[in-house]
């Protein structure tokens, strides 16, 4: 067994597991995290992304052991009691999801890109969308709700005072 401890959402989490135990497995089942979603396990779907030290990746491909003593956001952590956040609002807003099983993983893919580049373009986020499938909505709804997104997210850092 190996010992994992990490931030999640902010909050200093320790569990003991296998050694072979996925980031993905770890979030599910031993922090009860399901918003994470296993869909494939190999790679392919982008369904079990989430953010660790900043940036997008797989969780199916990560040991637990990598993510000791980092920092880890799932889609838990995004919204408070009484807010959405502003892309989450932005996909209920479009009615950018069906069945919602690629959500988590797209939406903190989306996350990851206005939080390093608040304008993307159309072709910016396609690209930053390219390891995330949805086999029911369809992507340019997503698309749009990530433009209206990142512009209010923009315009919040613009009216916080100097
Ligand atoms: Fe991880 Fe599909 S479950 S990429
Ligand atoms: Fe169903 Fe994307 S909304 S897979």
């Amino acid at each position: 067994m190996v010992t994992v401890t990490i931030k999640v959402n902010g909050e200093t989490r320790t569990a003991s597991v296998a050694p072979e135990t996925t980031l993905l497995r770890l979030l599910r089942e031993n922090f009860s995290l399901t918003g994470t979603k296993l869909g494939c396990d190999v790679g392919d779907c982008g369904a079990c992304t989430v953010i660790v030290d900043g940036k997008p990746v797989n969780s199916c491909l990560m040991l637990a052991g990598q993510v000791d003593g980092r920092d880890v956001l799932t889609i838990e952590g995004l919204a408070t009691i009484d807010r959405l956040h502003p892309i989450q609002k932005a996909f209920e807003d479009h009615a950018s999801l069906q069945c919602g099983f690629c959500g988590p993983g797209i939406i903190l893919s989306a996350k990851a890109l206005i939080d390093e580049n608040p304008a993307p373009t159309t072709q910016e986020i396609r690209d930053a969308l390219g390891g995330n499938l949805c086999r029911c909505t369809g992507y340019t709804k997503m698309i749009e709700a990530i433009r209206v997104a990142a512009r209010t997210l923009r315009d919040e850092v613009a009216d916080q005072p100097a």
